[in-house]
């Protein structure tokens, strides 16, 4: 079907899609595109016999933060492969998925759905995740776009930013991702200076211009305020169908006030999405099984949970009398290990139950009570004194602690970094009973460890962890699995971090902290911190030696030796930044440029080798208007973490070459 079998009628209408979930097909004429939520399962809504909706169990995989915290792209692309097994299932041709917005704050309510607070990492993995689901027959949607990164009034506000700081730090991750070619992207619903997402022409040329998109864009759902200009600004598809909406572009167009090649340019990239789509559906299978899609699941709690702190408590033994607290670790509703909102899924099978796991680990006693109340937030439960006694006899506790959907949704952000009250006085007082204690942190994002963290004895963050993973964490607790993720985000004090205070009343959230988030803030500043980017620890030693660089003149390749120093088996995770010394420009003092995860056998030397192209040098030039990079002497350096430099070397750039010391 081609633009010219179309009336102009059908090109308006096509424009505006069908009903919630569909684009239009004119009773047969186009194929129509079927969509679902992601990012981390499908939430497929599907008509109930009494008018209503109802969604439709399916895997439920981690939480993206989680994926993210594995640092691993090869998990990314098998998490987007084993999604195309889900959408073939259920006949889902667009995945709204995956979300790349930067985490410039903590408390960002969506968090858990997005990256991370650094746009390589978020751009690297979304880049696989979306290469897996659309090699495998369903096609992705990447949002929100752009600057959305507060649920604070988010139909409304402004993100002020400014230009530099846009192509740095928030197209960024869009640009690294469209190198899987999308075959559409979702604007956000909050303004970007001043201008609605849905009628951002400067983003949508940008993004078709420079960052290389090209497929169809996609408003999200009800975010489109004038269909006119939205089309106009180059947003081909408004989602869902809005009759009002239509009623208006058609009196808008039959004013004169569109004309019909401005349609035909939004109706073209419709029909190419849908012919994309088609040709995409044929290759379509259930490849995986479910059994198969769980064990992704699994393997990605199995690398995203992360050891903050460890006295040496754990591994387990498998001989101690075991005490475990708190409702996370025998949830009776799934939405404490997930958060809230559009990605939402209902798990075919909601079993968690941390005790039994453990108990078939251990030989000796394992008990539980859930100490606090389900929603963790009002009261103890009749039994706390009776718990805490108990938490004074066992060999080692185990708290289980954390958000779920009640404080991690969508449409609002959180207050706080810290646990509730009852939770953390709960983890106080035990502690206080009994030093070795072990809290076990189930969140999709930061948590203020703070108020407890120097009384208890180890501290895991299992996150947002997926079908499957009571058994997952049982296995790190007790040493049978390394433990090997590493952090995507800084964890800090909520005032430390500078987004917290920029001005986000009077409809207007100002980007002051400019290229300053995250890392490149705490680090540039050496400002205080709880836990660094990129930081995670293992039952094993790392030890980070012998680097090498080499060039050609257009590429830099830095090879180094990763030795585990321990008897078992782990992964590492290994970071190169890169700062230029005496910038001409600001930049922030660092910016990762390159990641490996390596598998390093016990007592074994691995060799890491990373290649960075030139391109890792650039910073947007505002005077110049494109990327630019400036000669001069830039230091390479390989981190453990951000804040953990191993190994450092130089470059040079001299007359557009690279050049070794
Ligand atoms: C969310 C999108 C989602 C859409 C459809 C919106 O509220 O922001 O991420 O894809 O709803 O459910």
């Amino acid at each position: 079907m081609k633009i010219e079998d179309l009336t102009i009628r059908e090109k308006l209408r096509l424009i505006c899609g069908k009903d919630y979930w569909h684009t239009e097909d004119f009773g047969g004429k186009l194929p129509s595109v079927t969509m679902s939520d992601g990012p981390v399962g499908v939430r497929r809504t599907v008509p109930k016999g009494d008018g209503n909706e109802e969604t439709v169990p399916a895997v439920a995989y981690p939480s993206v933060q989680m994926l993210a915290n594995t640092w691993n792209k090869e998990l990314a692309y098998q998490l987007g492969e084993s999604l195309a097994s889900d959408c073939a299932e259920h006949n889902v041709d667009l995945l709204l998925a995956p979300g790349v917005n930067i985490k410039r704050s903590p408390v960002c309510g969506r968090n858990f759905e997005y990256f991370s607070e650094d746009p390589y990492l978020a751009g690297i993995l979304a880049k696989e995740y979306i290469a897996g689901l659309q090699e495998n027959g369903t096609g992705a949607c990447l949002k929100h776009f752009v600057a959305n990164n507060l649920e604070f009034d988010r139909l409304h506000q402004s993100s002020d930013v400014d230009e530099r700081t846009l192509r740095e730090i928030y197209y960024k991750p869009f640009e690294i991702a469209c190198g899987a070619k999308p075959v559409s992207v979702m604007c956000s619903y909050n303004r970007v200076n001043g201008v609605y997402a849905s009628e951002n022409k400067t983003g949508f040329d940008a993004l078709r211009n420079d960052i290389g998109f090209e497929g169809a864009v996609i408003s999200d759902w009800l975010a489109v305020r004038d269909r006119t200009s939205a089309a106009k600004a180059g947003l081909d598809l408004e989602m869902p169908f809005d009759q009002e909406n239509y009623e208006k572009l058609v009196a808008d167009f039959e004013a004169g006030k569109i004309t019909e090649k401005e349609i035909d340019a939004c109706a073209e990239r419709v029909l190419r999405l849908g012919s994309r789509l088609t040709e995409m559906r044929r290759g379509r299978t259930v490849k995986l099984s479910e059994r198969e899609r769980i064990g992704i699941a699994k393997k990605i709690a199995s690398e995203g949970m992360i050891l903050l702190k460890n006295d040496g408590i754990l591994p387990l033994t498998g001989k101690e009398n075991l005490a475990v607290f708190g409702h996370f670790a025998k949830p009776a509703d799934w939405g404490m290990l997930c958060g809230g909102g559009s990605s939402r899924v209902l798990p075919l099978d909601c079993a968690f139950d941390l005790p039994k796991e453990l108990q078939k680990r251990t030989s000796g006693s394992v008990n539980y009570a859930s100490a606090f109340d389900s929603d963790c937030v009002n009261s103890f439960k009749q039994n706390i004194r009776d718990a805490i006694l108990c938490a004074s006899s066992a060999d080692v506790n185990i708290i289980c602690a954390g958000t779920g959907a009640k404080f991690e949704y969508e449409e609002d952000d959180r207050k706080t970094l810290r646990l509730s009250a009852v939770q953390e006085r709960f983890i106080v007082d035990a502690a206080s009973q009994n030093v070795r204690t072990v809290v076990v942190l189930f969140a999709g994002g930061v948590i203020d460890v703070s108020p407890w963290a120097d009384q208890v004895a180890a501290i895991l963050y299992a996150g947002f962890p997926g079908m499957g993973s009571d058994g997952i964490l049982a296995d790190i607790l007790t040493g049978k699995m390394n433990p090997c993720g590493k952090t995507s985000e800084t964890f800090a004090l909520l005032d430390e971090y500078p987004a917290s205070n920029q001005n986000t009343t009077c409809g207007v959230t100002r980007y002051g902290e400019g290229l300053d988030v995250g890392y490149r803030y705490f680090e540039t500043y050496r400002k205080p911190i709880l836990y660094p980017f990129g930081y995670g620890l293992s039952y094993s030693e790392f030890l980070y030696r012998n680097l090498q660089v080499k060039t050609d003149g257009k590429s830099v390749e830095v090879s180094f030796e990763i030795e585990n120093r321990s008897e078992r088996d782990g992964k590492e995770i290994s970071q190169v930044y890169v700062h230029e010394c005496a910038p001409l420009v600001y930049r922030p003092f660092m910016e990762l440029k390159g990641f490996s995860k390596d598998e390093v056998k016990a007592n074994k030397i691995k060799t890491v080798k990373m290649k960075l192209d030139m391109s890792v040098f650039a910073h947007w030039s505002i005077a110049n208007k494109q990327w630019k990079i400036t000669d001069g002497v830039y230091e390479i350096l390989i981190g453990a973490s951000g804040s953990d430099i191993r190994l450092r070397t130089r470059v040079q750039i001299k007359n557009k070459a690279i050049v070794l010391f």
